[in-house]
C-alpha cells in the first residue's frame, strides 16, 4: 500500500517520534519491536498525541523464525524504516558481539524479506560514527568513512556497505541517514529518551542530575582542542530527526532519487561543547547542574558537527529547533517521565 510504513524499533525514542510524524503526515503506520530496550506502553503514548494507535507487534528481528512469520501475514508495505539496534557506544566496547549479531543480522533478516515480498523502499537508521573523528570539519557525505570507534558504529558501517550491495544486486533503494545527537524529546511530554539504567549518553544523565536521581555529571575530559576542552557535538532535536525520515518516505513516494542508495547527514551544522550544553541547561530552566570534570572516556572522538547542505537542497529538510528547544523539552519530558514512575 502506498501510505503503509514499517518501522522497526518503533517503540524506541527515534522511533516513536517518527511514528508521529509519519501519523501525522498521514501515513498508517506498523511497529515492530523486541522491547529489549523500550516499552509497550509507548504504542499507547503515541495515540495519546496523534490519536492514531499504530499496530505494535513484538518480534525480535535478530530471529529468523519469528521475522519471517511476521511477514507472513504483514508485508504489504510500501517502505521500512529501520531502526532496530542495539545503541549504546560504550556498551558495545565491553561486549561487540551481541552488537554484531543483532544489528547485523536485524538488517540482513529485513532485507531477505523485502526481496520475498517485493518491498523495494528502505530508510536506514546509519550514525555520523562511521566518519570516527573527520579530519575536515564540518563533515560531509563525501568525507571518508573511517574505522568506527566503537563496535556500534562499526555495525551502522557494515549495514551500509550490506544495504550498498543489496540494492545493486536487487529492486531496492534505500536511503542512509546518518544522525548526530539526537536529544529533546515532544513538546507534549507524552514520548522521549527512556534509558534503562545508568545513561550512557550525555542529556539523560545531565537531566536525571538536575532531577536529584543521580548526585553528579562527569564531564569526561577538558585537555580536548577545543575553545573550553571539552567535546564538541552537533545536537539535532528528535522531532527534526523524526521528520528527515518523513521526507526520506516523500522522496522515495515521489520518485524523486537520483541514485538506488542516497546518504544524508542529519545535523544542525552547529556544534555545541559539554559545558555549553551544561550553561545553556541551566539558563534555560534555570537549575544549578552538579558537575565534575573528570578524565577523558575510552573512544570518545574529540569534535563533530555536520555539513547538512545535501539534506536540505536534495531533502528539502531543515533543523527548525534551536539548542534551547532541545533542552527545554528535554527537561520537561524528565519531570513528567519521573512524575509517572513515582
Ligand atoms: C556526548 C558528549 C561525551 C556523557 C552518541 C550516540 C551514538 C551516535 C552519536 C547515533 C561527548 C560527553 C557524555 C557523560 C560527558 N548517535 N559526555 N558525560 O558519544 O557523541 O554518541 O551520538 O547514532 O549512538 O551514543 O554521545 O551523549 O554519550 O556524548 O561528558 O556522562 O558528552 O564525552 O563529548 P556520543 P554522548
Amino acid at each position: 500500500m502506498k501510505n503503509k510504513i514499517l518501522v522497526t524499533g518503533g517503540t524506541g525514542f527515534i522511533g516513536s517520534h517518527t511514528v508521529v510524524e509519519l501519523q501525522n503526515n498521514g501515513f498508517e503506520v506498523v511497529i515492530v519491536d523486541n522491547l529489549s530496550n523500550s516499552y509497550e506502553k509507548v504504542v499507547d503514548d503515541i495515540a495519546k498525541i496523534t490519536n492514531i494507535k499504530p499496530v505494535f507487534k513484538k518480534v525480535d528481528l535478530k530471529n529468523k523464525c519469528e521475522v519471517s512469520e511476521f511477514f507472513k501475514d504483514n508485508h504489504d508495505f510500501f517502505g521500512i524504516i529501520h531502526f532496530a539496534a542495539s545503541k549504546a557506544v560504550g556498551e558495545s566496547v565491553k561486549k561487540p558481539l551481541p552488537y554484531y549479531e543483532n544489528n547485523i543480522n536485524s538488517t540482513i533478516n529485513i532485507l531477505e524479506m523485502m526481496i520475498k515480498y517485493d518491498i523495494n523502499n528502505v530508510v536506514f537508521s546509519s550514525s555520523c560514527t562511521v566518519y570516527g573523528q573527520p579530519d575536515v570539519l564540518p563533515v560531509s557525505e563525501t568525507a571518508p568513512l573511517k574505522k568506527a570507534m566503537s563496535p556500534y558504529g562499526n555495525t551502522k558501517h557494515i549495514c551500509e556497505d550490506i544495504i550498498d550491495d543489496t540494492a545493486a544486486a536487487s529492486n531496492i533503494n534505500a536511503i542512509n541517514l546518518r544522525y548526530f545527537n539526537p536529544i529533546g524529546a515532544h513538546e507534549s511530554a507524552f514520548i522521549g529518551e527512556y534509558p534503562q539504567g545508568t545513561p550512557n549518553n550525555l542529556i539523560p544523565y545531565l537531566t536525571q542530575t538536575a532531577a536529584g536521581i543521580r548526585e553528579c555529571l562527569s564531564v569526561y575530559g577538558d585537555d580536548y582542542n577545543t575553545p573550553d576542552g571539552t567535546g564538541i557535538r552537533d545536537y539535532i532535536h528528535v522531532v527534526d530527526l523524526a521528520n528527515a525520515h518523513v521526507s526520506a518516505i516523500k522522496r522515495m513516494l515521489d520518485k524523486k532519487m537520483k541514485s538506488k542508495v542516497e546518504v544524508f547527514n542529519i545535523g544542525t551544522g552547529i556544534g555545541y561543547s559539554v559545558l555549553d550544553i551544561i550553561k545553556t541547561f541551566e539558563k534555560v530552566n534555570g537549575i544549578k547542574i552538579n558537575y565534575k570534570i573528570i578524565e577523558r572516556r575510552e573512544g570518545d572522538i574529540e569534535k563533530v558537527w555536520a555539513d547538512p547542505t545535501l539534506a536540505n537542497t536534495e531533502l528539502g529538510w531543515h533543523a527548525k529547533h534551536n539548542l534551547d528547544d532541545m533542552l527545554r523539552s528535554s527537561w520537561q519530558w524528565e519531570c513528567r517521565r519521573d512524575k509517572n514512575e513515582g
